[in-house]
């Protein structure tokens, strides 16, 4: 693996030295280059600087263009307006550059992370022996994609699905099947769909022997108590309730196109040996307090209703524990026992509130500190065409398969419409509708920014233009398609070649994909690189207008380098959808 240097790194690194060499005082400062029309690029640093040092701005920034070399990399530098400084780099440098990414196959010259940590992402958290819905949708997108996103820049991942596992409404499920043995088919026996149907029997099923029979109602509250000390008989039927649903979750997932490693499903049961524990450690340090029989922990800043505070219950008065007993034990075996350095949690933004207290509680208990840090990643809601959370015409919540489902059926359509021309098979039809609607879903979520709510619209999000991921994805099949035309021409990079401006445009927007998958995965933002890759695919439009590749052919080089360009276009979208999740089907 050999990485790459950056054009604007190696620009900013001779502008540094040079504005340094110019003003001392300047060591160390960021010249502030950004992508220009004008030129390659612009230096925008010099003229506060130049306040700082009470000097004339465009006098610096023609010293400092002294100071530079021009020749391998920086062709051209000239001072403009105030004192930017426009910089234009050499053709050769260019392709050269671009050729050492390819030769470096799929991660493109983009250099790992030298202090990678470990991070921790808790995502697709759904809940056991109930239907996934529309929620469950973007925390599963949004943690699979930066998951991949840290992945590449070489932090190290761990991933966590805190599935909803335990609690007191697993005391009438269980003893509902207590007393109705059979009524679960084994979860060997059974796929997704039947799982859910089943539990969603049972579940009915207990649920309205529980609202009516007062008997029943304390008989489940004694199979709590069961449940929770862990007696033998009780965990095996809880267990085929977990089993059921994972049976479930996993079709699911499945639907999704994500891998989900059963070695990650943790869910909050799995910390229930360390919440006695957890409770003890913080009631002995003071951060939780008794109050009314409880233990709580409180804030001065989070105030309810009445200005009275609102505080955090590790424990209830009946001894019990709940939701945030198993987050706080969670972060102490996350921090001690797995040695994260990040802690991040991909769930819903309504959320916040809980997590707040629970990383201060943390925090107070010297679990977290400024070295391992924690941060929910709160994610805005699914909308409707009406603007309202997203629901069934019946105003019910939507099922995530049917969602799924028909995501798909939309995409296969749109892909059939083409498929004669591109001579796709029934199988591959299927296969790309498939990928082209899953594709949709997913990109829908990730190129809005998280924290904001999106509408739902599936005739847009499998539209041909604009934003969306099929459009990505048939400028991916169409650049493996012109590999087909090109006859006996492929790809090799001619450094000695001039390059045409929408050469340049595409090349040097090329090279800045690894810059903008470190900058995207370090801020959680995947919409970052949704935004770069749609640009990509617009740069690619341009360059192919106006740089014919097969007809009419142009010179043996210039086809080459042109379909070295292509290549390494096709190569970043394959790899930049792929950390998104989304695949790039070949023929399409
Ligand atoms: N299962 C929860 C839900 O569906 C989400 C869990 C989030 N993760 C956590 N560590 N609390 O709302």
């Amino acid at each position: 693996m050999a990485s790459v240097t950056s054009l604007s790194d190696s620009v900013q690194q001779q502008l540094a030295s040079a504005l340094s060499a110019t003003l001392p005082e300047a060591a160390g400062a960021d010249p502030l280059l950004r992508r220009s029309d004008r030129a390659d690029f612009q230096a925008n640093g010099i003229l506060a600087l130049a306040k700082k040092a009470k000097t004339n701005p465009r006098e610096l920034a023609a010293q400092v263009v002294g100071n530079i070399v021009t020749g391998d990399v920086i062709k051209d530098v000239e001072v403009s307006g105030p004192g930017f400084l426009n910089v234009t780099l050499s053709d050769r440098a260019i392709t050269e550059n671009l050729a050492a990414r390819y030769a470096d196959g799929e991660r493109l010259g983009v250099p790992l992370k030298e202090n990678a940590g470990v991070t921790i992402i808790d995502y697709a958290q759904p809940n056991v022996a109930k239907e996934m819905h529309v929620g469950h949708l973007r925390s599963a997108v949004i943690g699979d994609a930066l998951r991949g996103m840290l992945d590449f820049t070489g932090e190290k991942t761990i991933g966590r699905h805190h599935i909803g596992d335990w609690g007191t409404q697993f005391g009438m499920l269980i003893q509902y099947l207590f007393e109705n043995p059979g009524e679960l088919a084994p979860a060997a026996d059974v796929d997704g769909e039947q799982a859910m149907s089943n539990l969603n029997r049972v579940y009915k099923a207990s649920r309205a022997v529980f609202d009516s029979d007062e008997e029943f109602k304390e008989r489940a509250r004694k199979r709590v108590v069961a449940l929770q000390s862990g007696d033998k008989e009780t965990l095996e039927l809880w267990q085929q309730f977990v089993d059921e649903s994972k049976v479930y979750f996993y079709s699911v997932f499945e639907k999704l196109d994500m891998q989900i490693r059963d070695e990650e499903i943790v869910g909050e049961s799995a910390y229930n040996d360390m919440m006695a524990e957890t409770a003890r450690l913080l009631e002995e340090s003071g951060v939780a307090v008794r109050s009314e029989g409880a233990l709580v922990v409180f804030f001065d800043e989070i105030r309810g209703k009445d200005d009275q505070p609102v505080p955090l219950i590790v424990q209830k008065a009946d001894g019990g524990f709940g939701y945030a007993a198993s987050d706080l034990s969670a972060i102490r075996n996350r921090v001690f026992d797995l040695h994260a350095t990040t802690l991040l949690y991909v769930v819903d933004v309504r959320q916040s509130l809980h997590f707040k207290m629970v990383f201060e509680t943390a925090r107070r208990a010297g679990w977290l500190s400024d070295d391992v840090t924690a941060h929910n990643m709160g994610y805005g809601t699914v909308l409707g065409a009406d603007g309202k959370p997203f629901k069934t015409r019946e105003g019910e919540t939507v099922r995530l398969e049917d969602l799924l489902d028909e995501a798909v059926e939309r995409a296969t359509a749109v892909v059939r419409e083409k498929a004669e021309k591109v001579g796709l098979s029934e199988a591959e039809i299927v296969e790309n509708g498939r990928y082209v609607g899953i594709g949709a879903v997913k990109y829908a979520d990730l190129s809005t920014s998280p924290n904001r709510d999106y509408k739902f619209d599936l005739d847009q999000m499998v539209s041909l233009n604009g934003d969306t991921s099929v459009y990505l994805q048939y400028a991916y099949a169409r650049i493996r398609s012109i590999f087909g035309k090109a006859g006996d021409r492929t790809p090799l990079a001619h450094p000695e070649l001039e390059l045409a401006p929408a050469e340049r445009a595409l090349a040097l927007h090329l090279d800045a994909f690894g810059e903008t998958v470190f900058e995207a995965a370090a801020e959680y933002a995947p919409h970052k690189v949704a935004a770069y890759l749609y640009q990509l695919a617009s740069l690619y439009t341009t360059f192919y207008d106006q740089c014919p590749v097969v007809k009419p052919a142009p010179a043996q080089e210039v086809a080459e380098n042109r379909l070295f360009l292509c290549d390494v276009t096709a190569r970043t979208l394959h790899q930049g959808m792929a950390l998104l999740g989304i695949r790039t089907p070949e023929r399409l």
